[in-house]
């Protein structure tokens, strides 16, 4: 009985569906020797734990548990490499993706006529119960178009969960996928030199079983972050290129504040009371800068670090003061570098820049490291 078929399940949270997919798949694949491997980012709610009491009765069933990080993309191509079957499949644990559709796609792809299979949703004969929003739907059908355009290749889906292909192919080029955001599928596509012949399945995409959707907010922010990650990521590695926008985004920030503060708060010629004119200043611009810090800190938490976002009030005043002290130390940086290079004769202009770089490096290396550390 040779393994024919992996099955990788990425889940987060999702231990009410796990045994319930099991069966279906075990149904499914009626005759088909197949393991599944499930891939668990160490869901608070024991996923993991499930997973190893299903194996402990299924040895068809593998369990990888992964600490301290997230990420579904990441998480299907560890599974993806983690099986010996010479054919693997990804798709959702929360029963949106039908498992019936797998011995055709399965037959597709040993027939020998096609390297990957996946199921669309906008395919002819395709349907979706409760997609949730139809702004999601509309953002599905801009990424594809954007996605068609990337790959060169004309999927009606490329965004799809739902895929399977011969392991061999996905592990020669595995070491060059990203590993970012939602669009694994796309990320093959985009990455796998050999040309794929494909063979595209409509499905219906069924309701969410238990639990709920964990990409609402950002599909179209992930999939231009992945698009990034892919073009640019080398160079300037995205994490840091998210934060440096951010920080940017900030400085405008600052200015708005501090010209409101003098302007409406302030007032008239910009003296405050009997404060003198510089004092004005001076509580002004650091009112503008605590507040474009707190801005900061709110797009890096929601945005850079989406994946290791601080969640609840004590959580969140302890990152935000701990931000704050990174941000004081990276503007000593900053200050002090450029007093120094300016010191050795170098142009102020060239001088204030570097200490901006430096600065933000070093925002940067601290945040990374204490803040969103763990
Ligand atoms: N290991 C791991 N880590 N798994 C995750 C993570 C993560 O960070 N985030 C989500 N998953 C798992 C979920 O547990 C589920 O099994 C599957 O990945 C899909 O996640 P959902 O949160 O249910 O995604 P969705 O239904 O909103 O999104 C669907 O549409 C996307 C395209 O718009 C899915 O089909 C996606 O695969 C698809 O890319
Ligand atoms: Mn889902």
């Amino acid at each position: 009985m040779t393994l024919r078929l992996g099955v990788v399940l990425p889940t987060f949270n999702e231990r009410k569906n796990l045994r319930g997919m099991v069966e279906r798949l075990d149904a499914a694949l009626a005759g088909i020797p197949w393991e599944v491997i499930v891939v668990d980012d160490n869901s608070p709610d024991g996923t993991a734990d499930e997973a190893r009491a299903i194996a402990q009765d299924d040895p068809r069933v593998r369990v990888i548990q992964r600490i301290g990080r997230r990420g579904l993309s990441s998480a299907a191509i560890e599974g993806m490499c983690a099986t010996a079957a010479p054919v693997v499949a990804v798709m959702d644990a929360d029963h949106q993706h039908d498992p019936a559709l797998l011995p055709g796609m399965l037959a597709a792809i040993e027939s020998g006529n096609h390297d990957l299979a996946y199921a669309s949703r906008f395919a002819e004969g395709s349907s979706t119960e409760e997609w949730g929003r139809p702004d999601r739907v509309k953002a599905s059908n801009l990424a594809n178009r954007i996605a068609n355009k990337v790959t060169g290749v004309e999927l009606s889906d490329p965004m799809s969960g739902y895929f399977m292909l011969r392991t061999e192919v996905l592990r020669a080029d595995a070491h060059r996928l990203s590993g970012v955001g939602f669009k694994i599928l796309l990320d093959i596509l985009a990455t796998v030199e050999a040309p794929l012949r494909i063979k595209e399945f409509p499905m219906n995409f069924a309701a969410r079983a238990e639990g709920e959707s964990k990409l609402d907010r950002t599909v179209v922010f992930e999939f231009l972050v992945g698009l990034y990650d892919k073009w640019l990521g080398r160079i300037i590695p995205t994490r840091f290129a998210l934060f440096g926008t951010v920080g940017a985004l900030g400085v405008f920030v600052q200015l708005g504040v501090l010209w409101i503060m003098l302007h409406l708060v302030f007032g008239e010629r910009f003296v405050y009371g009997n404060w003198d004119e510089s004092t004005t200043f001076n509580v002004a611009n650091t009112v503008a800068a605590v507040v474009a810090m707190t801005f900061n800190f709110v797009l890096n938490n929601e945005l850079t670090y989406s994946d290791k976002r601080l969640r609840g009030l004590g959580p969140v005043l302890k990152g935000w003061a701990q931000f704050a002290l990174t941000c004081s130390l990276g503007l000593l940086t900053n200050v002090g570098s450029a007093a120094v290079l300016k010191g050795m004769g170098i142009n102020d202009v060239v001088a204030v820049i570097a200490g901006i770089v430096l600065g933000s490096v070093w925002n940067f290396a601290l945040s990374n490291k204490f803040v969103w550390g763990k």
